[in-house]
């Protein structure tokens, strides 16, 4: 028998895999969470892999797997892939955008057992929206793919990814929800790592517009208890202490890369020096417990003061990492957005400043296309 290691031992089971199928995408949102560098069409992992690999999850102690991307939809195998969550008893959450080939995979989707779709939504005027997603014609499929996601009676949750050019319509994004019968809004402020972070001065709201967006969704909420969730995520530079970034770094997820990368959050390949394992080399359980980017920042003994003393330590476990990397210029940092951060005064000075400019163009991001990593050029605070 095996011998468990005391690593494996203290690791608890992860409840959720995000499956980034591929980063194809029809969309080019100037806020996209997915790394600097897209992985090719010619790179990503084969059915049977993926079909592996959620075997292992299920194994594993996974419950929810959300089938991501770019769009999940634009891979021929996604029928089959949603197919064997079901038959493995794991909870599938389509998020998509809606686009491309989304709706006419839907009902097949939804005949294999397809759980739960989560729609992103850029705005709620269409032309506003379809400058953000930088595609014409966008809004009108992703009214289509919502009506049918209702029709068939699927639960769908909208998200709404706010920053300053959409930050107006928040009042609009509940209406919107109520009037295609979504179940759950998100009302996500946008974080700044991915490709958010090469267009932080163009999405940076002020402080007035981020508070009266929260007014908003508090009133909603009570006005709609029993009709339409709304969840709420404050902008981290605003915040008076961060989230607990994807629930706490190899504490509840997996981030399966399309090549088969397994990484503890969608932005953890900006941070150096780490060392990913990859699904075609070593198994998922192997990869949670012993992998040297899942052990790097679990639990709390690589923290530095304040948090190493901060009775917070394992409610937030620090913030996020990828944050503390790229404004602090290291990863075992206090996450700056903390207000405890000695950094803390200069990341809210710089949101203000940014805030009050004149927003530049957004920078739009296509696949192949030579990018410059923001961490290497820009000096950190
Ligand atoms: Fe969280 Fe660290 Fe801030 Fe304490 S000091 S609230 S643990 S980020
Ligand atoms: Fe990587 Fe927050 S995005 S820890």
């Amino acid at each position: 028998m095996n011998a468990v290691t005391p690593q494996r031992a203290a690791a608890p089971a992860p409840v959720g895999l995000l499956a980034e199928l591929t980063h194809r995408c029809p969309l080019r949102c100037p806020y996209c969470s997915n790394p600097l560098e897209l992985d090719r069409r010619s790179r990503e992992l084969d059915t049977a892999t993926w079909q592996r690999v959620l075997t292992e999850a299920s194994d594993l102690g996974v419950l929810h797997v959300h089938l991501s991307g770019g769009e999940p939809t634009a891979r021929q195998d996604i029928v089959e892939i949603t197919q064997t969550c079901a038959k493995l008893g794991l909870y599938s959450n389509l998020i998509t955008s809606g686009v491309g080939g989304a709706l006419d995979k839907l009902q097949a989707l939804y005949d294999v057992g397809l759980d739960h779709v989560q729609l992103s939504v850029q705005g709620v005027d269409a032309a506003n929206a379809e400058k953000i997603g930088g595609l014409k014609n966008a809004q009108p499929q992703k009214m289509a793919f919502a009506e049918k996601v209702v029709a068939l009676g699927l639960p769908l949750t909208l998200n709404s990814v706010i920053h300053r050019g959409n930050i107006h319509e928040v009042e609009g994004f509940i209406d919107l929800a109520v009037k295609m019968g979504a179940k759950r809004l998100e009302v996500a402020h946008t974080q700044y790592y991915g490709w958010a972070y090469v267009n932080r001065a163009a999405l940076m709201p002020n402080k007035a517009q981020v508070d009266q967006s929260i007014r908003i969704v508090e009133a909603a909420r009570e006005r709609l208890k029993g009709q339409l969730v709304i969840d709420l995520v404050v902008p981290d530079y605003y915040a008076k202490y961060p989230k607990a970034c994807a629930g706490g770094w190899g504490r509840k997820l997996m981030n399966v890369t399309p090549q088969g990368k397994v990484l503890p959050c969608h932005a953890a390949e900006t941070i150096p020096n780490l060392e990913f394992w990859y699904v075609t080399d070593h198994s998922l359980a192997e990869i949670w417990s012993d992998s040297p980017a899942f052990t790097a920042y679990r639990g709390t003994d690589w923290m530095q003061e304040p948090c190493r003393s901060c009775d917070r330590r394992e409610k937030d476990w620090g913030g996020c990492r990828c944050q503390a990397l790229a404004l602090a210029g290291d990863a075992a940092a206090t996450d700056p957005a903390c207000s405890l951060s000695p950094l803390h005064a200069k990341v809210r000075a710089l949101a203000v400043e940014e805030a009050a400019e004149n927003p530049p163009d957004y920078v739009y991001r296509t696949i192949g296309s030579n990018v410059r990593s923001p961490l290497k050029e820009e000096a950190k605070l």
